[in-house]
């Protein structure tokens, strides 16, 4: 992958390194809204927006969409600081209809796969049509479980690091760099 230039001085203490510089960002999805197109342009698809971390990739990927879609929100949590709990809490799914939905899954990670295999069991239980997960990165680590779903459309995979910025969070600071950056601990 591309380096993402200079970490801004203001971020030097908290970010040790740019992956994916903001230009980056808005060219994959503009690439990615084109691949989904090709599948989705006259099925309606309700994106199932997974709170916190993906809330900027969601917001910039609804706008480039050029063909019908309803979004919902719901929260997933796994982290605690920088560490997988290993258990998901997922929240705001009581309203949503999923009965015959062409569900697309956005997420802002996937890293070892929990969180994407709960929500997965999930709504297949709740009776989607079909479901798709499009998540932003995809971080390649030998911690991912064997029985992960295929992550159908990903912008971008990065090295096993943990990672702040465009949505993602350390104990839900620094959501709001506008870049993919490498956290120091
Ligand atoms: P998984 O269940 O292990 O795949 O983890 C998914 C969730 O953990 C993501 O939706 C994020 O909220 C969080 N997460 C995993 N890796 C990172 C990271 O590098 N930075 C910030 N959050 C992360």
């Amino acid at each position: 992958m591309q380096s993402g230039g200079e970490v801004p001085m203001e971020w030097r203490y908290t970010v040790s390194e740019v992956l994916i510089g903001s230009n980056n960002i808005a060219k994959r999805i503009s690439e990615l809204s084109a691949q989904l197109y090709l599948h989705y342009s006259t099925l309606n698809p309700l994106l199932i927006v997974v709170l916190k971390g993906s809330f900027m990739f969601a917001a910039d990927l609804s706008r480039s969409l050029t063909f019908p879609h309803q979004l919902e929100f719901i929260t997933a949590k796994s982290y605690s600081g920088t560490e997988s709990t290993g258990t998901v809490q997922i929240q705001g799914l009581e309203n949503a209809q999923l009965s015959d939905r062409h569900v697309i899954i956005v997420e802002d990670i996937v890293d070892t796969g929990l969180t994407l295999s709960r929500l997965y069991d999930t709504f297949a239980g709740a009776g989607a049509a079909s479901i798709k997960c499009c998540s932003f990165l995809e971080k390649v680590t030998v911690r991912r479980k064997d029985s992960v779903p295929i992550i159908d459309y990903i912008a971008f995979r990065i090295p096993d690091k943990f990672v702040v910025g465009y949505g993602l969070d350390c104990d839900q600071k620094l959501r709001h760099l506008p870049f993919v950056g490498v956290f120091k601990k």
